[in-house]
Protein backbone atom coordinates (compact mmCIF):
# COMPACT_ATOMS: atom_id res chain seq x y z
CA UNK A 1 0.00 0.00 0.00
CA UNK A 2 1.41 3.17 -0.79
CA UNK A 3 0.47 7.12 -0.55
CA UNK A 4 -1.20 8.71 -3.23
CA UNK A 5 -1.00 11.76 -4.97
CA UNK A 6 -3.39 14.59 -6.51
CA UNK A 7 -3.04 13.22 -9.81
CA UNK A 8 -5.18 10.80 -11.72
CA UNK A 9 -3.14 8.55 -14.18
CA UNK A 10 -4.00 7.38 -17.40
CA UNK A 11 -5.01 3.70 -17.57
CA UNK A 12 -2.11 2.71 -19.29
CA UNK A 13 -0.28 4.46 -16.50
CA UNK A 14 -2.56 2.75 -14.07
CA UNK A 15 -1.65 -0.78 -15.67
CA UNK A 16 2.38 -0.05 -15.98
CA UNK A 17 2.92 1.60 -12.58
CA UNK A 18 4.97 -0.94 -9.55
CA UNK A 19 2.98 1.35 -7.85
CA UNK A 20 -0.05 3.01 -8.13
CA UNK A 21 -0.56 6.63 -7.00
CA UNK A 22 -4.03 7.12 -7.62
CA UNK A 23 -6.94 9.83 -6.66
CA UNK A 24 -9.69 9.68 -8.19
CA UNK A 25 -9.49 12.73 -9.99
CA UNK A 26 -12.11 15.93 -10.15
CA UNK A 27 -11.46 16.27 -13.54
CA UNK A 28 -12.26 13.46 -16.17
CA UNK A 29 -9.76 14.27 -18.76
CA UNK A 30 -11.59 12.91 -21.77
CA UNK A 31 -15.54 13.09 -22.36
CA UNK A 32 -17.01 10.21 -24.52
CA UNK A 33 -18.96 13.12 -27.10
CA UNK A 34 -22.36 11.80 -26.02
CA UNK A 35 -21.72 13.03 -22.57
CA UNK A 36 -21.42 16.68 -24.00
CA UNK A 37 -24.92 17.52 -23.43
CA UNK A 38 -25.13 16.51 -20.26
CA UNK A 39 -24.08 20.11 -18.60
CA UNK A 40 -26.42 20.38 -15.93
CA UNK A 41 -28.24 18.01 -13.86
CA UNK A 42 -31.62 19.93 -14.94
CA UNK A 43 -31.93 17.31 -18.25
CA UNK A 44 -31.86 14.54 -15.88
CA UNK A 45 -34.73 12.56 -15.98
CA UNK A 46 -35.03 12.09 -11.99
CA UNK A 47 -37.62 10.73 -9.70
CA UNK A 48 -39.00 13.30 -6.87
CA UNK A 49 -39.04 11.02 -3.74
CA UNK A 50 -35.79 11.00 -1.94
CA UNK A 51 -34.76 8.43 0.71
CA UNK A 52 -31.80 7.56 2.77
CA UNK A 53 -29.34 4.58 1.34
CA UNK A 54 -29.74 1.33 2.52
CA UNK A 55 -28.71 -2.09 2.17
CA UNK A 56 -30.75 -5.49 2.20
CA UNK A 57 -30.07 -7.51 5.29
CA UNK A 58 -27.54 -10.55 5.34
CA UNK A 59 -28.97 -13.79 5.18
CA UNK A 60 -28.98 -15.26 8.78
CA UNK A 61 -26.39 -18.35 9.09
CA UNK A 62 -27.84 -21.23 10.90
CA UNK A 63 -24.62 -23.22 11.29
CA UNK A 64 -22.52 -23.68 14.00
CA UNK A 65 -19.96 -25.62 11.81
CA UNK A 66 -16.60 -23.91 10.39
CA UNK A 67 -16.46 -22.43 7.15
CA UNK A 68 -20.56 -23.54 6.12
CA UNK A 69 -22.56 -20.92 5.56
CA UNK A 70 -26.41 -22.55 6.23
CA UNK A 71 -29.54 -19.99 5.40
CA UNK A 72 -33.01 -20.57 4.35
CA UNK A 73 -34.59 -18.83 1.35
CA UNK A 74 -38.39 -18.57 1.18
CA UNK A 75 -39.93 -17.56 -1.97
CA UNK A 76 -43.14 -16.15 -1.48
CA UNK A 77 -45.79 -13.78 -2.72
CA UNK A 78 -45.82 -10.67 -0.64
CA UNK A 79 -47.81 -7.39 -0.31
CA UNK A 80 -44.93 -4.29 0.16
CA UNK A 81 -44.66 -0.86 -0.13
CA UNK A 82 -41.91 -0.38 -3.13
CA UNK A 83 -43.91 3.12 -4.25
CA UNK A 84 -44.86 5.45 -1.37
CA UNK A 85 -48.18 5.54 -0.32
CA UNK A 86 -49.14 2.62 -2.74
CA UNK A 87 -49.05 -1.31 -1.58
CA UNK A 88 -47.83 -3.64 -4.28
CA UNK A 89 -48.32 -7.09 -4.94
CA UNK A 90 -44.90 -9.28 -5.40
CA UNK A 91 -42.80 -12.07 -5.04
CA UNK A 92 -40.44 -11.95 -2.29
CA UNK A 93 -37.31 -13.76 -0.92
CA UNK A 94 -37.82 -14.03 2.69
CA UNK A 95 -40.42 -10.92 2.48
CA UNK A 96 -38.10 -8.71 0.75
CA UNK A 97 -37.25 -6.73 -2.17
CA UNK A 98 -34.82 -7.04 -2.91
CA UNK A 99 -33.79 -10.71 -1.08
CA UNK A 100 -31.39 -11.05 1.71
CA UNK A 101 -27.77 -11.24 0.76
CA UNK A 102 -26.14 -14.50 0.80
CA UNK A 103 -22.38 -14.17 2.20
CA UNK A 104 -19.90 -16.71 2.11
CA UNK A 105 -16.25 -16.87 2.13
CA UNK A 106 -13.43 -18.82 -0.33
CA UNK A 107 -13.65 -22.23 0.71
CA UNK A 108 -17.04 -22.32 2.59
CA UNK A 109 -19.50 -25.04 2.07
CA UNK A 110 -22.74 -23.15 1.33
CA UNK A 111 -26.57 -24.88 2.29
CA UNK A 112 -29.80 -22.97 0.82
CA UNK A 113 -33.12 -24.64 2.47
CA UNK A 114 -35.35 -22.95 -0.53
CA UNK A 115 -39.08 -23.29 0.34
CA UNK A 116 -41.27 -22.34 -2.69
CA UNK A 117 -44.26 -20.85 -1.85
CA UNK A 118 -45.03 -19.55 -4.89
CA UNK A 119 -47.92 -20.58 -7.34
CA UNK A 120 -45.90 -21.69 -9.57
CA UNK A 121 -42.46 -23.83 -10.31
CA UNK A 122 -39.32 -21.93 -9.57
CA UNK A 123 -35.09 -22.47 -8.95
CA UNK A 124 -33.40 -20.49 -7.17
CA UNK A 125 -29.84 -19.74 -9.27
CA UNK A 126 -26.48 -18.84 -8.07
CA UNK A 127 -25.54 -16.52 -10.93
CA UNK A 128 -22.06 -16.63 -12.17
CA UNK A 129 -20.95 -19.57 -9.43
CA UNK A 130 -18.84 -22.54 -9.95
CA UNK A 131 -20.59 -25.21 -8.53
CA UNK A 132 -22.01 -28.77 -9.75
CA UNK A 133 -25.04 -28.72 -12.27
CA UNK A 134 -27.43 -30.39 -10.14
CA UNK A 135 -26.95 -27.33 -7.87
CA UNK A 136 -27.43 -24.85 -10.48
CA UNK A 137 -30.98 -24.16 -10.34
CA UNK A 138 -31.24 -24.17 -13.98
CA UNK A 139 -34.46 -24.93 -15.47
CA UNK A 140 -33.79 -28.65 -15.19
CA UNK A 141 -33.78 -27.92 -11.55
CA UNK A 142 -37.15 -26.68 -11.71
CA UNK A 143 -38.82 -27.00 -7.44
CA UNK A 144 -42.73 -27.32 -7.86
CA UNK A 145 -45.34 -24.71 -6.11
CA UNK A 146 -45.16 -25.63 -2.44
CA UNK A 147 -41.59 -27.70 -3.27
CA UNK A 148 -38.35 -27.04 -1.19
CA UNK A 149 -34.91 -28.26 -2.52
CA UNK A 150 -31.62 -27.77 -0.66
CA UNK A 151 -28.35 -26.33 -2.84
CA UNK A 152 -25.29 -27.31 -1.25
CA UNK A 153 -21.83 -26.86 -2.66
CA UNK A 154 -18.93 -25.39 -1.68
CA UNK A 155 -17.08 -22.19 -3.07
CA UNK A 156 -14.38 -22.43 -4.60
CA UNK A 157 -10.85 -20.35 -3.83
CA UNK A 158 -10.01 -17.76 -6.08
CA UNK A 159 -13.53 -16.73 -6.59
CA UNK A 160 -14.38 -14.40 -4.71
CA UNK A 161 -16.52 -11.79 -6.02
CA UNK A 162 -20.24 -10.38 -6.87
CA UNK A 163 -22.82 -12.32 -7.78
CA UNK A 164 -26.50 -12.64 -7.53
CA UNK A 165 -29.41 -14.84 -7.07
CA UNK A 166 -32.47 -15.57 -8.96
CA UNK A 167 -35.26 -17.80 -10.60
CA UNK A 168 -34.50 -19.62 -13.57
CA UNK A 169 -37.47 -21.73 -14.77
CA UNK A 170 -37.85 -21.92 -18.55
CA UNK A 171 -40.50 -19.64 -19.83
CA UNK A 172 -41.09 -17.41 -16.40
CA UNK A 173 -38.27 -15.85 -15.56
CA UNK A 174 -38.57 -11.93 -16.40
CA UNK A 175 -41.80 -12.10 -15.08
CA UNK A 176 -40.43 -13.75 -11.55
CA UNK A 177 -37.81 -11.33 -11.27
CA UNK A 178 -39.77 -8.26 -12.16
CA UNK A 179 -42.15 -9.69 -9.31
CA UNK A 180 -39.15 -9.41 -6.95
CA UNK A 181 -37.14 -12.05 -6.86
CA UNK A 182 -33.31 -11.60 -6.93
CA UNK A 183 -30.96 -10.54 -4.22
CA UNK A 184 -26.82 -10.38 -4.01
CA UNK A 185 -24.36 -12.86 -3.30
CA UNK A 186 -21.20 -12.08 -1.77
CA UNK A 187 -17.65 -14.15 -1.92
CA UNK A 188 -14.98 -12.65 0.37
CA UNK A 189 -11.42 -13.93 0.09
CA UNK A 190 -9.19 -13.81 3.60
CA UNK A 191 -6.37 -12.28 1.22
CA UNK A 192 -8.72 -9.21 -0.31
CA UNK A 193 -6.63 -6.56 -0.85
CA UNK A 194 -8.70 -3.65 -0.81
CA UNK A 195 -10.74 -5.07 2.60
CA UNK A 196 -9.97 -1.85 4.45
CA UNK A 197 -12.27 -0.05 2.12
CA UNK A 198 -15.73 0.76 3.32
CA UNK A 199 -18.19 -1.48 0.95
CA UNK A 200 -21.59 -0.56 -0.33
CA UNK A 201 -23.85 -2.52 -2.15
CA UNK A 202 -26.04 -1.23 -5.00
CA UNK A 203 -28.26 -3.69 -6.50
CA UNK A 204 -30.13 -1.31 -9.71
CA UNK A 205 -33.36 -2.82 -11.00
CA UNK A 206 -36.18 -1.30 -13.03
CA UNK A 207 -39.42 -1.67 -12.81
CA UNK A 208 -42.78 -0.29 -14.42
CA UNK A 209 -46.11 0.43 -12.54
CA UNK A 210 -50.40 0.79 -13.08
CA UNK A 211 -51.58 3.64 -11.04
CA UNK A 212 -52.59 1.41 -8.35
CA UNK A 213 -49.42 0.32 -7.59
CA UNK A 214 -49.61 -2.93 -9.01
CA UNK A 215 -46.47 -4.49 -11.25
CA UNK A 216 -47.30 -3.55 -14.58
CA UNK A 217 -47.13 -6.28 -17.37
CA UNK A 218 -48.73 -5.52 -20.61
CA UNK A 219 -51.82 -7.43 -22.11
CA UNK A 220 -50.16 -10.32 -24.28
CA UNK A 221 -51.63 -8.68 -27.59
CA UNK A 222 -50.63 -4.67 -26.72
CA UNK A 223 -48.17 -2.91 -28.57
CA UNK A 224 -46.29 -2.52 -25.35
CA UNK A 225 -45.94 -6.17 -25.28
CA UNK A 226 -44.03 -6.30 -28.68
CA UNK A 227 -41.78 -3.80 -27.24
CA UNK A 228 -41.28 -5.47 -24.60
CA UNK A 229 -40.55 -8.91 -26.36
CA UNK A 230 -37.82 -7.24 -28.46
CA UNK A 231 -36.35 -4.89 -26.20
CA UNK A 232 -37.07 -6.82 -23.03
CA UNK A 233 -39.10 -5.50 -20.17
CA UNK A 234 -37.81 -2.05 -19.27
CA UNK A 235 -39.55 0.19 -16.19
CA UNK A 236 -39.38 3.94 -16.06
CA UNK A 237 -38.72 3.39 -12.08
CA UNK A 238 -35.01 2.81 -11.00
CA UNK A 239 -34.46 1.15 -7.70
CA UNK A 240 -31.15 1.19 -6.00
CA UNK A 241 -31.88 -1.94 -3.38
CA UNK A 242 -34.96 -1.30 -4.06
CA UNK A 243 -35.37 2.57 -3.02
CA UNK A 244 -35.74 5.40 -5.33
CA UNK A 245 -32.96 7.79 -5.60
CA UNK A 246 -31.65 6.97 -2.21
CA UNK A 247 -29.02 9.58 -0.88
CA UNK A 248 -25.65 7.81 0.21
CA UNK A 249 -23.20 9.59 2.25
CA UNK A 250 -19.12 10.19 1.44
CA UNK A 251 -17.05 11.99 3.46
CA UNK A 252 -14.87 14.38 1.71
CA UNK A 253 -12.03 12.10 0.70
CA UNK A 254 -13.46 9.07 1.86
CA UNK A 255 -13.01 6.37 -0.81
CA UNK A 256 -15.85 3.38 -0.81
CA UNK A 257 -15.68 0.32 -3.00
CA UNK A 258 -19.30 -0.18 -4.55
CA UNK A 259 -19.94 -3.73 -5.54
CA UNK A 260 -22.90 -2.95 -8.70
CA UNK A 261 -25.22 -5.63 -9.51
CA UNK A 262 -27.40 -4.85 -12.88
CA UNK A 263 -30.47 -7.13 -11.84
CA UNK A 264 -32.62 -5.48 -14.40
CA UNK A 265 -34.46 -7.55 -16.92
CA UNK A 266 -32.83 -5.86 -19.94
CA UNK A 267 -31.78 -2.20 -19.06
CA UNK A 268 -28.16 -1.52 -19.67
CA UNK A 269 -26.48 1.62 -17.31
CA UNK A 270 -23.79 3.42 -18.71
CA UNK A 271 -22.66 4.05 -14.88
CA UNK A 272 -21.43 7.56 -14.27
CA UNK A 273 -20.75 10.70 -11.49
CA UNK A 274 -20.58 13.17 -13.87
CA UNK A 275 -17.87 15.62 -13.06
CA UNK A 276 -15.36 12.85 -11.81
CA UNK A 277 -13.52 9.91 -12.57
CA UNK A 278 -14.29 5.93 -11.33
CA UNK A 279 -11.72 3.30 -10.49
CA UNK A 280 -12.47 0.07 -11.93
CA UNK A 281 -11.21 -2.37 -10.05
CA UNK A 282 -13.66 -5.79 -10.72
CA UNK A 283 -16.44 -7.23 -13.14
CA UNK A 284 -18.37 -10.52 -12.81
CA UNK A 285 -15.66 -12.43 -11.32
CA UNK A 286 -13.86 -10.48 -8.88
CA UNK A 287 -11.08 -8.20 -8.95
CA UNK A 288 -8.94 -7.53 -11.46
CA UNK A 289 -5.16 -7.59 -11.41
CA UNK A 290 -5.02 -3.81 -11.30
CA UNK A 291 -7.38 -0.84 -10.84
CA UNK A 292 -8.18 1.13 -14.33
CA UNK A 293 -9.48 4.77 -14.13
CA UNK A 294 -12.51 5.26 -16.19
CA UNK A 295 -15.17 8.19 -16.66
CA UNK A 296 -18.19 5.75 -17.07
CA UNK A 297 -18.60 1.76 -17.14
CA UNK A 298 -21.17 -0.10 -19.04
CA UNK A 299 -22.98 -2.52 -17.09
CA UNK A 300 -25.40 -4.98 -19.31
CA UNK A 301 -28.16 -7.18 -17.90
CA UNK A 302 -27.34 -9.39 -14.70
CA UNK A 303 -23.28 -7.84 -14.87
CA UNK A 304 -21.59 -6.55 -11.81
CA UNK A 305 -18.86 -4.43 -11.19
CA UNK A 306 -16.89 -3.22 -8.73
CA UNK A 307 -15.84 0.25 -8.35
CA UNK A 308 -13.51 2.71 -6.03
CA UNK A 309 -15.80 5.65 -5.46
CA UNK A 310 -13.93 8.88 -3.86
CA UNK A 311 -15.71 11.98 -1.86
CA UNK A 312 -14.34 14.59 -4.23
CA UNK A 313 -16.23 17.62 -3.40
CA UNK A 314 -16.28 19.61 -0.33
CA UNK A 315 -18.18 19.19 2.57
CA UNK A 316 -22.23 19.74 2.35
CA UNK A 317 -21.66 19.07 -1.66
CA UNK A 318 -23.66 16.86 -4.01
CA UNK A 319 -22.78 14.71 -6.93
CA UNK A 320 -25.36 12.39 -8.70
CA UNK A 321 -24.88 8.70 -9.53
CA UNK A 322 -26.43 8.50 -13.75
CA UNK A 323 -27.09 5.99 -16.08
CA UNK A 324 -25.74 7.98 -19.25
CA UNK A 325 -27.49 6.95 -22.29
CA UNK A 326 -26.40 4.55 -24.42
CA UNK A 327 -28.29 2.88 -27.25
CA UNK A 328 -28.79 -1.00 -27.33
CA UNK A 329 -31.74 -0.88 -29.54
CA UNK A 330 -33.17 -1.00 -32.81
CA UNK A 331 -34.70 1.92 -34.20
CA UNK A 332 -38.07 0.97 -34.60
CA UNK A 333 -38.74 -0.08 -30.73
CA UNK A 334 -36.00 2.71 -29.39
CA UNK A 335 -37.76 4.30 -26.08
CA UNK A 336 -37.99 8.25 -27.32
CA UNK A 337 -36.24 8.89 -23.95
CA UNK A 338 -33.38 6.63 -24.51
CA UNK A 339 -30.63 9.31 -25.21
CA UNK A 340 -31.62 11.36 -21.30
CA UNK A 341 -29.52 10.24 -19.06
CA UNK A 342 -31.25 8.88 -15.87
CA UNK A 343 -30.57 9.95 -12.37
CA UNK A 344 -29.91 6.92 -9.66
CA UNK A 345 -28.85 7.40 -6.40
CA UNK A 346 -27.30 10.83 -4.99
CA UNK A 347 -23.92 11.22 -3.50
CA UNK A 348 -23.89 13.58 -0.49
CA UNK A 349 -20.63 14.50 0.88
CA UNK A 350 -21.03 14.91 4.42
CA UNK A 351 -20.22 17.97 6.63
CA UNK A 352 -17.66 16.17 8.90
CA UNK A 353 -13.82 17.31 8.19
CA UNK A 354 -12.17 15.56 5.25
CA UNK A 355 -10.65 12.53 5.70
CA UNK A 356 -6.53 11.51 4.16
CA UNK A 357 -6.98 9.26 1.17
CA UNK A 358 -6.35 6.33 1.71
CA UNK A 359 -3.54 4.62 -0.34
CA UNK A 360 -4.98 1.94 -3.07
CA UNK A 361 -2.83 -0.77 -3.95
CA UNK A 362 -1.72 -0.86 -7.51
CA UNK A 363 -1.98 -5.36 -7.64
CA UNK A 364 -5.00 -6.53 -6.74
CA UNK A 365 -4.54 -10.26 -7.55
CA UNK A 366 -3.45 -12.30 -10.25
CA UNK A 367 -5.43 -13.62 -12.87
CA UNK A 368 -3.70 -16.14 -14.43
CA UNK A 369 -4.17 -16.21 -18.55
CA UNK A 370 -6.29 -19.11 -19.88
CA UNK A 371 -3.62 -20.39 -22.43
CA UNK A 372 -5.16 -19.80 -26.61
CA UNK A 373 -2.49 -22.59 -27.39
CA UNK A 374 -3.93 -24.94 -25.29
CA UNK A 375 -7.60 -24.72 -26.82
CA UNK A 376 -9.03 -27.91 -28.17
CA UNK A 377 -11.92 -26.43 -29.90
CA UNK A 378 -13.71 -23.20 -31.23
CA UNK A 379 -17.85 -23.23 -30.98
CA UNK A 380 -19.22 -20.54 -33.04
CA UNK A 381 -22.14 -19.01 -31.51
CA UNK A 382 -24.12 -16.94 -33.59
CA UNK A 383 -26.98 -14.75 -32.17
CA UNK A 384 -29.95 -13.17 -34.02
CA UNK A 385 -33.13 -12.06 -32.90
CA UNK A 386 -34.36 -14.41 -30.15
CA UNK A 387 -32.20 -17.17 -31.69
CA UNK A 388 -28.84 -18.70 -31.16
CA UNK A 389 -27.41 -20.63 -33.69
CA UNK A 390 -30.58 -20.24 -35.82
CA UNK A 391 -32.56 -22.62 -32.85
CA UNK A 392 -34.99 -21.48 -30.07
CA UNK A 393 -34.20 -23.30 -26.57
CA UNK A 394 -35.15 -27.27 -26.58
CA UNK A 395 -34.49 -28.51 -23.26
CA UNK A 396 -33.72 -31.97 -25.02
CA UNK A 397 -31.02 -30.53 -27.45
CA UNK A 398 -27.24 -30.58 -26.65
CA UNK A 399 -26.69 -27.17 -28.86
CA UNK A 400 -22.36 -27.53 -27.52
CA UNK A 401 -20.29 -30.36 -26.82
CA UNK A 402 -17.60 -29.46 -24.30
CA UNK A 403 -15.02 -31.70 -22.81
CA UNK A 404 -14.10 -32.25 -19.28
CA UNK A 405 -10.60 -30.57 -18.50
CA UNK A 406 -10.55 -29.01 -21.74
CA UNK A 407 -9.40 -25.58 -22.75
CA UNK A 408 -12.16 -24.07 -25.59
CA UNK A 409 -12.81 -20.80 -27.33
CA UNK A 410 -16.30 -19.38 -28.20
CA UNK A 411 -16.43 -17.06 -30.73
CA UNK A 412 -20.24 -15.28 -30.55
CA UNK A 413 -21.41 -13.63 -33.57
CA UNK A 414 -24.60 -10.65 -32.97
CA UNK A 415 -25.48 -10.52 -36.68
CA UNK A 416 -28.78 -8.23 -35.68
CA UNK A 417 -29.16 -4.54 -34.70
CA UNK A 418 -29.74 -4.62 -31.08
CA UNK A 419 -27.33 -5.58 -28.34
CA UNK A 420 -27.47 -9.14 -26.92
CA UNK A 421 -25.60 -9.69 -22.94
CA UNK A 422 -24.39 -13.35 -23.29
CA UNK A 423 -24.46 -15.58 -20.34
CA UNK A 424 -22.45 -19.11 -19.64
CA UNK A 425 -23.53 -20.93 -16.12
CA UNK A 426 -21.24 -22.57 -14.59
CA UNK A 427 -17.84 -21.19 -16.01
CA UNK A 428 -15.96 -17.86 -15.52
CA UNK A 429 -14.32 -16.76 -18.42
CA UNK A 430 -11.66 -14.45 -19.89
CA UNK A 431 -12.68 -12.03 -22.85
CA UNK A 432 -9.76 -12.70 -25.75
CA UNK A 433 -11.09 -10.17 -28.06
CA UNK A 434 -14.07 -8.05 -29.54
CA UNK A 435 -14.13 -7.64 -33.12
CA UNK A 436 -10.73 -8.88 -33.09
CA UNK A 437 -9.10 -6.12 -30.98
CA UNK A 438 -7.29 -7.55 -28.06
CA UNK A 439 -8.71 -7.10 -24.78
CA UNK A 440 -6.83 -4.61 -22.98
CA UNK A 441 -6.88 -6.56 -19.81
CA UNK A 442 -7.89 -9.81 -18.25
CA UNK A 443 -10.64 -10.44 -16.40
CA UNK A 444 -13.12 -12.99 -14.87
CA UNK A 445 -16.63 -12.92 -16.43
CA UNK A 446 -19.73 -14.80 -16.96
CA UNK A 447 -21.80 -11.88 -19.19
CA UNK A 448 -20.45 -10.31 -21.55
CA UNK A 449 -22.37 -7.59 -23.74
CA UNK A 450 -22.49 -8.26 -27.53
CA UNK A 451 -23.10 -4.90 -28.94
CA UNK A 452 -25.13 -4.28 -32.35
CA UNK A 453 -22.97 -6.79 -35.39
CA UNK A 454 -20.44 -7.14 -33.21
CA UNK A 455 -18.63 -10.26 -32.41
CA UNK A 456 -16.51 -11.59 -29.14
CA UNK A 457 -14.10 -14.44 -28.52
CA UNK A 458 -13.75 -15.77 -25.00
CA UNK A 459 -11.45 -18.53 -23.57
CA UNK A 460 -13.28 -21.04 -20.54
CA UNK A 461 -11.86 -23.84 -18.87
CA UNK A 462 -14.22 -26.68 -18.02
CA UNK A 463 -11.98 -27.44 -14.50
CA UNK A 464 -14.91 -30.04 -13.31
CA UNK A 465 -18.49 -30.21 -12.65
CA UNK A 466 -19.51 -32.14 -15.59
CA UNK A 467 -23.45 -32.21 -16.75
CA UNK A 468 -25.93 -29.82 -19.25
CA UNK A 469 -25.41 -26.04 -18.63
CA UNK A 470 -27.61 -23.36 -19.96
CA UNK A 471 -25.63 -19.99 -21.90
CA UNK A 472 -28.34 -17.58 -23.25
CA UNK A 473 -28.47 -14.44 -23.62
CA UNK A 474 -29.93 -12.49 -20.15
CA UNK A 475 -32.56 -9.94 -21.78
CA UNK A 476 -34.88 -12.01 -19.86
CA UNK A 477 -37.54 -11.91 -22.47
CA UNK A 478 -35.08 -12.87 -24.90
CA UNK A 479 -33.90 -15.75 -22.54
CA UNK A 480 -37.78 -16.62 -21.87
CA UNK A 481 -38.85 -16.75 -25.60
CA UNK A 482 -35.97 -19.24 -26.50
CA UNK A 483 -32.88 -17.35 -27.19
CA UNK A 484 -31.18 -20.03 -24.61
CA UNK A 485 -29.23 -23.53 -25.43
CA UNK A 486 -27.23 -25.98 -23.49
CA UNK A 487 -23.59 -26.59 -23.19
CA UNK A 488 -22.96 -30.21 -22.31
CA UNK A 489 -19.69 -30.91 -20.53
CA UNK A 490 -18.49 -34.09 -20.31
CU1 LIG B 1 -28.51 -14.90 -14.36
CU2 LIG B 1 -29.01 -18.19 -16.65
O1 LIG B 1 -28.75 -16.61 -15.44
CU1 LIG C 1 -26.43 -17.72 -14.57
CU1 LIG D 1 -30.92 -10.83 -26.38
Amino acid sequence: MFNVTRNGLSVSGVQRAAMLTVMLSATPRSIAPALHNVSSTASVATETVASSFSSPAVLKNISSLPRTVEVTITAAPARLGLLPGKPTDVYAYNGTVPGPTLEAREGDHVIIHFQNNLPEPSTIHCHGIHLPADMDGSPFGLVPAGGHFDYSFTIKAGTAGTYWYHPHPDLRSEYQVAKGLYGALIVRADDDPIASIPEKLLILSDNRFLPDGSIDFPDSNSVQAEVDEENGREGNVLFVNGKVMPTLTIRSGEVQRWRVINASASRVYRLAIPGQTLLHVGSDGGLFEHPVEVNDILVASSERVELLVRGTGPPGSQAQLQALPYDRYMPQTRPADWNVPRALLSLSVSNATPIAPVSIPTVLRPIPALDTNTATATHVVVLSQGLINGEVMDMHRVDVNGKLGATEIWQLENIVGMDHPFHLHGFQFQVLDRNGVPERYRSWKDVVNIPKHESVRFIVKYSDFPGKWMFHCHILAHEDHGMMAVLEVK
